[in-house]
C-alpha cells in the first residue's frame, strides 16, 4: 500500500512550490522552529511561505512594535476562508501586535459597483461582527477606508508612484477600467503602509497575512514601499574586495545627507547624491540612524511589509471554493443546522465501496471534510492524525467523519453566532 503518513497535507503545500521558485516566496518551514506555540494553521502547514517574516519574529522576541493588517471588501457573504485570515490577525494581536482591519468599502463601490450604504451594512453586519466574536480586542483599529484621511491622503502619494502600465501588468486593467477602480488598487497598498505613519508609532515590521494568490499586491506595496523612501541603502564592494555601504539619495534634501555623514561614526566619503559608509560595524544601527534622520525630514521610512501565505481550502463539492456557490462552502451565517447539512453532502476522499475503503484506505488529501477538521474543526493535533491514520488504513468510514464534522461545525456556527450578538452590543468600543 503505498500510503503517506504525513495528516498535514504536505502533497498540497507541493503543489505552491512554484511560487517559492519563481515569485521567491520562502517557505514558512525555515522559520517554523522560532515561533512559540504556533497558530493551528501554522501547525498543519495551511501557512506554507511568507515573504520578510522574520523581521516580524524578531520583533515579536524582542517585544519591539509591529504591526499586522488585512482588509476584507464588504460584498458578498463572510465565509470560512475569511474567518482563518481572521484568526491570523487575532493571533498576532495576541503575540503584541497593533492590529488593523481594514473595511475595503472604496474597493468595493468601484469594483463591484456596491452603494455605500450596503457597504456599511456588509462591513459591519457580516465582517466586523464576526472579527469582534472571533475574539479581535478593541486596542486594535477596524476602519472603513472611505473615513480614513490617512489612508486616502497616503494612497493618493503612493499613486504617484505607480503608473497604468505597471497596475495593468498586475491587475490585468485595460482601457475599459474606471479611474476608481485604479484608486483601489493604491488604496488597498495605503491600507498596508499606513500602520506605520508616524500617527501610529512611525515604521515598524508589518505582516499581512493573505491568500497565495494576493501575491501581486504584496509585491506592489513592497515595491511602493521602497519607492517613497528618500534613502536607498546598497551593499557594494571596491577594487579589493572590501565591503562597503553606500546610501543614496532618492529625493532627500541635502542637509538630510551631511546629517547623516555627520552622525555616522567611522569613515564616510559625503557624494554630490550619496554618502559610502566604509566600515559599518552594526548594520542595524546604521538603518536606525537613516531612518531616524529621514524622519526628521518628513520621510516615511517605511520598512517593506511582510506576508504570510496560506493555502485554500477546496469546495466542498470539490473544485474551487466560490462565493458565489453556497453549497461549495459554509458561511458564518448559514443557519447551524444548514452547516451540517452541507457537509453531509460533501465530497470525501473516500472510495467507492465500503469494501474498496478498507483494502485501499481513503484518500484524506482529497476530501473536503478531512480539510474542514484540519483548518478549522479539530484544534488537538493528536486527534487529528488519529483520523488521518484511520483513514489511509482503512479504519474508517466517512460517515463517521461527517458526523463528526457536522455536529462540530453546528455547534461552532451556533456559538458563533450567539457571539455576534454580544458583539454587536459592544460595537461603539470598536468604531469611533
Ligand atoms: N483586496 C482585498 C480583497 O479583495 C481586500 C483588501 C483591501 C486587503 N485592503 C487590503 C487585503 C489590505 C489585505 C490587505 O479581499
Ligand atoms: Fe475523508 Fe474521513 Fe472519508 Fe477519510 S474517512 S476520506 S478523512 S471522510
Amino acid at each position: 500500500m503505498n500510503v503517506k503518513l504525513d495528516p498535514w497535507s504536505s502533497t498540497n503545500v507541493e503543489d505552491y512550490s512554484k511560487l517559492f521558485e519563481e515569485f521567491g516566496i520562502m517557505p514558512f518551514d525555515d522559520l517554523y522552529s522560532r515561533i512559540e506555540d504556533p497558530h493551528r494553521l501554522m501547525r498543519r502547514k495551511v501557512i506554507f511561505g511568507h515573504r520578510s517574516y522574520d523581521r516580524v519574529l524578531d520583533a515579536i522576541q524582542n517585544k519591539r512594535p509591529f504591526a499586522v493588517m488585512s482588509g476584507f471588501m464588504p460584498s458578498g457573504r463572510i465565509h470560512l476562508g475569511h474567518k482563518m485570515v481572521m484568526e491570523e490577525i487575532i493571533w498576532h494581536q495576541q503575540k503584541g501586535a497593533d492590529a488593523f482591519v481594514g473595511i475595503a468599502d472604496r474597493e468595493a463601490y468601484s469594483v463591484r459597483g456596491a452603494s455605500w450604504k450596503k457597504c456599511r451594512d456588509t462591513g459591519i453586519n457580516e465582517y466586523i461582527l464576526s472579527l469582534i466574536a472571533l475574539g479581535f480586542e478593541p486596542h486594535g483599529h477596524i476602519y472603513f477606508q472611505s473615513d480614513s484621511n490617512n489612508v486616502k491622503d497616503l494612497s493618493f502619494e503612493l499613486g504617484s508612484k505607480v503608473n497604468y502600465s505597471e497596475l495593468s501588468a498586475i491587475y490585468g486593467f485595460t482601457g475599459e477600467t474606471s479611474v476608481s477602480h485604479m484608486v483601489s488598487a493604491v488604496t488597498q497598498s495605503a491600507d498596508i503602509l499606513h500602520p506605520q505613519l508616524e500617527e501610529y508609532g512611525g515604521p515598524k515590521p508589518t505582516v499581512v497575512p493573505v491568500g497565495a494568490d494576493q501575491d501581486p499586491h504584496i509585491r506592489l506595496t513592497r515595491g511602493l514601499g521602497h519607492k517613497m523612501n528618500m534613502f536607498k541603502i546598497e551593499g557594494r564592494e571596491d577594487k579589493n574586495g572590501k565591503h562597503y555601504f553606500s546610501i543614496r539619495s532618492k529625493a532627500a534634501p541635502r542637509e538630510a545627507l551631511e546629517e547623516l555623514a555627520d552622525q555616522i561614526p567611522g569613515g564616510t566619503k559625503l557624494f554630490e547624491g550619496h554618502l559610502d559608509v566604509l566600515d559599518a560595524e552594526d548594520f542595524e544601527e546604521l538603518i536606525r540612524m537613516i531612518r531616524d534622520v529621514e524622519l526628521r525630514y518628513g520621510g516615511y521610512a517605511f520598512i517593506p511589509p511582510a506576508a504570510t501565505y496560506h493555502r485554500f481550502m477546496s469546495g466542498l463539492q470539490g473544485g474551487k471554493m466560490s462565493s458565489s456557490t453556497p453549497e461549495s462552502h459554509i458561511a458564518l451565517l448559514d443557519e447551524p443546522k444548514e452547516g451540517a447539512k452541507k457537509i453531509k453532502r460533501a465530497k470525501t476522499g473516500g472510495r467507492i465501496s465500503l469494501e474498496e475503503q478498507k483494502k485501499l484506505g481513503g484518500e484524506p488529501d482529497k476530501c473536503s471534510v478531512y480539510e474542514l477538521l484540519l483548518f478549522h474543526l479539530i484544534e488537538d493535533d493528536q486527534e487529528l492524525s488519529q483520523i488521518y491514520e484511520e483513514c489511509v488504513t482503512g479504519q474508517r468510514n466517512c460517515g463517521s467523519c461527517k458526523n463528526l464534522a457536522a455536529e462540530k461545525m453546528e455547534k461552532f456556527l451556533k456559538d458563533h453566532q450567539e457571539k455576534r450578538e454580544l458583539a454587536r452590543e459592544r460595537l461603539d468600543e470598536y468604531l469611533l
